[in-house]
């Protein structure tokens, strides 16, 4: 197993995924190293990537409000890629970080051949919706 594979085991939304579907995410998927302040998705703007945190940590504002930070194994971009909506919030690396990135098709790909990602997936933008609805 190389070590990106073996990052993608780690991540709690493949924990079920078999060696195969491991190797699949690692060909769909890059691994990026980017410094601390990088902005990975601005607010309002069109959304073409998903990014999984490997390493390091992010922040999610929306104008002057922090709505969550994400640390390894959290995800962002994935609310207007599934619902076709600008992105909702700004998300800013707090700290170095290593991650993931899947472009629009190759999330597309994953998530109608692991439903166990799928589901985590539409889960998970429930609560955000809800949580953010509930701010606004
Ligand atoms: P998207 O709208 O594509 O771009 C901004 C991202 O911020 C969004 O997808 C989610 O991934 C993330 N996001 C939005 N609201 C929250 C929240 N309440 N908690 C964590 N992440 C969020």
């Amino acid at each position: 197993m190389t070590s990106k594979e073996a990052a993608i085991k780690g991540v709690p939304l493949f924990a079920q995924c078999s060696k195969n579907e491991i190797e699949l995410i690692a060909k769909l998927a890059d691994e990026i190293d980017l410094p601390a302040g990088k902005t990975l998705m601005r607010e309002g703007e069109t959304g073409r990537e998903f990014f999984i945190i490997l390493d390091g940590t992010a922040e999610v504002t929306r104008g002057d409000e922090v709505l969550a930070t994400l640390g390894p194994g959290g995800f962002c971009g994935e609310m207007a890629l599934v619902d076709q909506v600008p992105r909702t919030a700004t998300v800013t690396a707090t700290s170095a970080i290593d991650v993931l990135v899947l472009t629009g098709q190759g999330f597309s790909s994953l998530r109608s051949r692991l439903p166990n990602m799928d589901r985590a997936v539409l889960d998970e933008i429930t609560e955000r919706a809800r949580a953010d609805a509930g701010r606004s």
